[in-house]
């Protein structure tokens, strides 16, 4: 069959080189953006008498039907048209014939494509913040169910400090929430109209770009024609975004498989969200955890994908650009999939405390506390830092923790610990005294849980 654009040349285009060109498995979920688009275009053409009046409502009406057929499964996509912008405007002039030849005035393709990503990427990227703000609706709740629960916190996957484990959920939620508003920044820049740039030069009928931008929903209308049709660069800050979400979550299951495992006992996952072993019984595997945490691999590489596809390329529009999309689309499809399997994760997951309160117990976490409790005594606290130290080598050498030891033990080390050290070295004790703002006391912990609780 003749192709639309074959104007210059008539020799068919070979088999391999036809399916290699074509798009449409990838870019025919935007069928939707592209009718809407579509619609406003004719509306913009009418407005301006480009076309006539009537054609325009003949226009408007085709394409509302389209729409609607293909979303009632009365249309079918066809599969050998290039790509979702020939298929929409083939079937429209099959329907209503030469006023159909009359849509693609005053538009190319390349400002088309242009305009149907942004507005699939508008509203993918405003399910994804829906998904997130769950996500926290959520951390938010198991903060606040373990605001006084206590753990060890780490660093070098050492015990150092106590923290209460909703302190450590709360740091998760406050990632989420710079995730959300870097996709949220990424959106008002792409938010403008590239419809009109044509193919890369502007036009000479007399348009109307900001109407049909506002008809779209736009924010205004891309101020050069040759930027409109030549950039992708919203879709490298939305995948950069994906990307540092993606790095956000598989940290997080990164703990939440440590956090399960025996060695911790910390928490217990859901059946509904873990599987077994086809040979061990005895396994229950965090497999949701490990996935999100392995594909935050391809959310990476789209978006070196895109980069480096961009990198070379002379202005303006170039076929390369055609594999923006698919790197795009996977990556929202697969934060999508990620945050609609973790959140039910994480809500449905036990928290074990008195396993928490044990680890606690164990690790010498209150030796800083024990270390400025000497400092309030008088000590500089690099002083009582080496006195500590000695301590707790002792506390290992004879198997007690530092709330073991008894009081003319400690003596033995320097004169200056009293009685009420114990109560110092109390972890809930440890916990409570840390009411820096964003420290781990409960309050704290209130303070920042109802702070995130106001920008949901
Ligand atoms: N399928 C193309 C894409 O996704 C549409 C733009 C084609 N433009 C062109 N001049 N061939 O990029």
């Amino acid at each position: 069959m003749a192709k639309m654009w074959q104007g210059r040349t008539n020799g068919a285009v070979d088999k391999i080189a036809d399916d290699f060109n074509s798009s449409i498995q990838t870019d025919k979920r935007m069928y939707r953006q592209d009718i809407l688009g579509s619609i406003a275009h004719a509306k913009m053409l009418a407005k301006q008498g480009i076309i006539e009046k009537e054609e325009g409502d003949i226009l408007v009406l085709e394409l509302q039907k389209i729409l609607s057929d293909i979303e009632n499964g009365a249309l079918i996509i066809d599969l050998s048209a290039e790509d979702i912008h020939m298929f929409v405007e083939e079937v429209l002039t099959k329907r209503i014939g030469d006023v159909g030849k009359k849509l693609h005035t005053a538009r190319s393709r390349n400002d088309q494509v242009a305009l149907d990503i942004r507005m699939y990427l508008r509203d993918e990227s405003n399910e994804i913040i829906s998904l997130i703000n769950e996500l926290i609706a959520t951390l938010l709740k198991v903060a606040d169910e373990n605001k006084d629960t206590i753990v060890p916190g780490y660093t070098h996957l050492q015990r150092a400090q106590p923290i209460t484990f909703g302190h450590q959920i709360m740091a998760y939620a406050f990632m989420l929430l710079r995730d959300r508003s870097r996709i949220q920044d990424a959106v008002k820049r792409m938010n403008l109209s590239p419809i009109g740039s044509c193919a890369l030069a502007g036009t000479t009928y007399n348009t109307d770009r900001d109407f049909e931008a506002s008809l779209l929903g736009f924010d205004g209308v891309v101020l050069n024609s040759i930027d409109g049709v030549s950039d992708r660069d919203f879709c490298i800050e939305l995948m950069s975004s994906f990307a540092t979400l993606m790095m956000h979550l598989s940290r997080f299951s990164e703990e939440v498989i440590l956090w399960s495992s025996y060695e911790f006992g910390f928490v217990s996952l859901s059946d509904a969200y873990t599987t077994g072993s086809s040979i061990m019984p005895q396994k229950k595997n965090p497999d949701m955890a490990e996935l999100v945490r392995g594909k935050t691999g391809r959310v990476y590489g789209n978006l070196m994908n895109t980069l480096t596809m961009l990198k070379g390329i002379p202005l303006a529009y170039n076929k390369d650009m055609q594999e923006d999309k698919q790197a795009i689309f996977d990556s929202i499809d697969t934060v999508k999939l990620c945050l609609s399997v973790f959140e039910p994760m994480i809500a449905t997951m036990k928290v074990n405390g008195e396993n928490m309160l044990k680890a606690s117990n164990d690790g010498f976490i209150n030796a800083t506390d024990l270390a400025d409790y000497m400092v309030k005594k008088g000590l500089p606290f690099r002083s009582a830092y080496k006195i500590v130290g000695e301590i707790v080598a002792y506390c290992i050498k004879n198997k007690k923790t530092l709330e073991e030891m008894k009081i003319s033990e400690y003596k033995a080390f320097n004169d200056i610990f009293e009685e009420d050290l114990y109560a110092e070295i109390n972890m809930q004790t440890c916990v409570n005294k840390r009411v820096s703002k964003g420290g781990t006391s409960v309050e704290s912990v209130i303070a920042q849980i109802n702070y995130v609780k106001g920008l949901l």
